[in-house]
């Protein structure tokens, strides 16, 4: 197998939903499936990092006892589980998909039909990322972005924004990648490269991001 690579370093990652609960039975969620953050785990791993990774509700496993996993439900929790790992992090990757916004209180009783329409209404949650970018000191920061418009302007746009070293693009508009699916098309910008890469597995999704990442930690 591969060199340890990424040995001595602490790899901090974040996949999947949140949970954004409405009442005891509901919540406002999302299609991530979690995947390509549990790859990256996976192969950061190989690579001989200590990982932690920090994950939203799903039904990704993973059999490696190396993996430190840490199960949250909201963006709050999650942001909360995050900040204990941050200061001795070396390699930040944050792939979770975190609600923007929460319902802006949760209704302790089961809410009940009637027949008027209902509205929730929702506040902002924290923005794990930006906070992580304006807290940096050593740590090599790493986003990813979903756009459906305007893809890589808004992907620079945050890479400015949250102060990342790197911004992992992925388009729901082109066919196999994305949510729920096992394949991903990626395209890696930092501020001064961009690189487009084909269609594959998550698996070797998290090889070429990891692969970059060392690539550019080295020299940092
Ligand atoms: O701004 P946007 O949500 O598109 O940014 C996506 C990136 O920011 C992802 O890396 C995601 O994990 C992270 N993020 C976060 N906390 C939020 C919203 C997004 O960490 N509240």
């Amino acid at each position: 197998s591969k060199s340890k690579t990424l040995e001595g370093k602490t790899v901090l990652i974040t996949a999947g939903p949140t949970y954004e609960a409405i009442d005891p039975v509901r919540f406002i969620g999302n299609h991530s499936s979690g995947k390509m953050g549990f790859s990256i785990a996976e192969e950061a791993e190989k690579r001989g990092a200590k990982v932690i990774l920090i994950s939203g509700p799903t039904a990704q496993k993973t059999n490696n006892k190396n993996i430190e996993i840490h199960k949250v439900t909201s963006a709050k929790e999650m942001f909360d589980e995050v900040f204990k790992f941050y200061k001795n992090t070396d390699i930040a990757i944050m792939s979770a998909a975190v609600a923007d916004y929460t319902p802006k209180f949760v209704a302790q009783e089961k809410i009940k039909k009637s027949d008027a329409e209902f509205t929730i209404e929702l506040v902002k949650n924290p923005d794990i990322l930006k906070t992580m970018g304006e807290e940096k000191s050593h740590q090599f920061l790493v986003g990813f972005a979903l756009e459906t418009q305007n893809e890589e302007e808004n992907a620079k746009g945050k890479l400015e924004k949250k102060n990342l070293d790197m911004i992992v693009l992925n388009s729901l508009k082109d066919e196999g990648a994305g949510f729920q699916k096992d394949t991903n098309k990626i395209k890696i910008i930092t501020k001064t490269e961009q690189k487009e890469f084909s269609l594959k597995s998550k698996e070797e999704v998290a090889k070429d991001i990891l692969n970059f990442v060392e690539e550019k930690f080295n020299k940092s």
